[in-house]
């Protein structure tokens, strides 16, 4: 990077020894000299066309000079009148924004010097790297400016031009390349800086070499210690798989480049390719993983069972209903109220990990029919939301609070895809809260395919679980989820699903 410094500093010095020369031809038949009375006493401007190291490109130093100030500007003049524009029309803002900033207590005279620097890279592309100069009341400014041109097109390259990388990859990489400047050339930059420098992409100064992408940062941005410009090039290594083809007319890579660009490519293709296969393979493991699973459900012999657990979850009986279906390897469906997840999502959680369904019990346990579409709407989804969020599925069954649904209920619900989900078996434990008698309801009204509704709110009904498992399990009962338990029954759709009842 400080080569490059060097390098420009070097072409700068070769400029202004061409300005001291042809300034000191002055009688030259080229130079114009115009006195403009309406606005400064003596305002002289100066026109010399200098000779230029470069074919294409000539050089005018245009200077002017008044009480005030004394502007010195270098401009280039190529053999194309649309590029000709750009930068005399750049300039000509640049030398207004000079003027307007002056204070008008000038103490000193202020001056504005304007050199350009020009870097051949191929017969195509130019880089023109003007340096300002600005010195108002002794405080002095340095920036840079850069015009990436194509001679042969008549137009400004632009960075599309070159590379195919959108803004936020280009930050990572410079991001990158402000690091290895700090470590390399032991320069410390506020993390403020470093924000600025990265967000302001549109401001960018920025031209391709054979080394890669290099950036200018000025006074307006980034400077070292002693206020001048700093370059960081993000290199080729970096750039390669982003590299258009058409770029070779602009910059010629080396061989070694050019090899090691292959490569990369080669390396690229290599890892999408293998990529590819790894995500066929998942795809293939999941529907193998969905056919055994809809296999086992519909090869479901026998007798089975849908516990379900309402108004949880909660952190007392929760764990512990968690606990006893662990024991017999059992699943079930868990209605949770969104204002309970609100308190224990951590519990909410526990359940989904353990493998049982979550369902969707509404946000505040409150009577849908008394509401309207919207109200139902949003006790619905605030609740799948939550659910969702802490465990990352979206639950698609709702049991509506008391089993009460209208036809408003079932029309939100129809809409959303929500099935709505209520019980063929009701153990009554809200009521008689006795374990004894809970397993006598449910033994009394089981059948195969039922749809047992419970509480995992009240203690008794955690009291009741073992028994009843027990029972169950000797009874030869399998326990599903409800959603297995709609996939046995061939049932889907809105519902209500009351599953199987004597
Ligand atoms: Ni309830």
């Amino acid at each position: 990077m400080i080569r490059h410094i060097t390098r420009i500093g070097l072409l700068i010095t070769v400029i202004a020894i061409l300005i001291v020369i042809v300034l000191n031809h002055s009688n030259d038949d080229e130079t114009k000299v115009t006195t403009d009375s309406s606005t400064h006493a003596s305002h002289v401007q100066l026109k010399n066309k200098i000779p230029s190291p470069y074919k294409q490109i000539h050089l005018i130093i245009d200077s002017e000079k008044t009480k005030s100030y004394t502007v010195q500007v270098m401009k280039p003049v190529t053999t194309s009148e649309t590029i000709n524009q750009e930068i005399e029309s750049w300039l000509e803002t640049e030398k207004q924004l000079f003027i307007q900033s002056l204070p008008e207590d000038t103490k000193e005279l202020a001056s504005l010097k304007v050199n350009v620097s020009i870097e051949p890279e191929t017969k195509q592309y130019q880089r023109l790297i003007f340096q300002i100069d600005k010195s108002i009341n002794q405080k002095g400014t340095e920036l840079k400016k850069v015009f990436n041109i194509d001679l042969e097109a008549e137009k400004m390259l632009s960075l599309d031009d070159f590379l195919d990388i959108n803004d936020s990859l280009l930050q990572t990489f410079l991001k990158h390349g402000i690091e290895l400047l700090q470590v390399e050339d032991d320069i410390t930059l506020s993390e403020n800086s470093q924000q600025s420098i990265l967000s302001s992409t549109n401001n960018w100064e920025w031209f391709m070499s054979q080394e890669g992408l290099t950036f200018i940062f000025d006074g307006t941005t980034l400077t070292d210690d002693n206020n001048h410009p700093l370059l960081v090039t993000i290199p080729f290594k970096a750039l390669y798989l982003h590299i258009h083809d058409s770029m070779n007319q602009y910059v010629e890579l080396s061989e070694k480049q050019q090899e090691e660009r292959k490569m990369a490519i080669e390396e690229e293709e290599q890892r999408i390719l293998i990529a590819k296969r790894e995500a066929e393979r998942k795809a293939q493991e999941k529907a193998e993983a969905e056919r055994q699973q809809s296999e086992s459900t519909s090869n479901v012999k026998g007798k089975y069972v849908a516990l379900t657990f309402d108004d949880g979850p909660s952190a007392e009986v929760t764990p512990r209903v968690l606990e006893i279906l662990k024991q017999y390897n059992a699943k079930a469906t868990f209605f949770m109220l969104g204002s309970q997840v609100s308190y224990h999502p951590e519990i909410a959680k526990r359940v989904a990990d353990a493998g049982h369904e979550i369902g969707n019990h509404t946000e505040q346990h409150q009577d849908l029919t008394k509401l309207g579409p919207d109200g139902i709407r949003r006790e619905i989804n605030s609740t799948s939301d939550k659910i969702a969020n802490v465990t990352g599925v979206r639950p698609y069954l709702v049991r509506p609070p008391y089993g009460a649904h209208n036809e408003n209920v079932r029309h939100v619900a129809a809409n959303q895809g929500d099935s709505i989900i209520l019980w063929s078996v009701d153990s009554l434990d809200w009521k008689s809260r006795n374990a004894a008698a809970i397993n006598r309801e449910i033994g009394q009204q089981l059948t195969s395919g039922a749809i047992v509704l419970m509480h995992d709110i009240h203690p008794t009904t955690a009291d009741a679980l073992p028994e009843l498992m027990k029972t169950l399990h000797q009874q030869g009962y399998q326990f599903v989820t409800v959603s297995q338990l709609l996939k046995i029954q061939g049932l889907s759709g809105v519902g209500p699903i009351y599953g199987s009842s004597k």
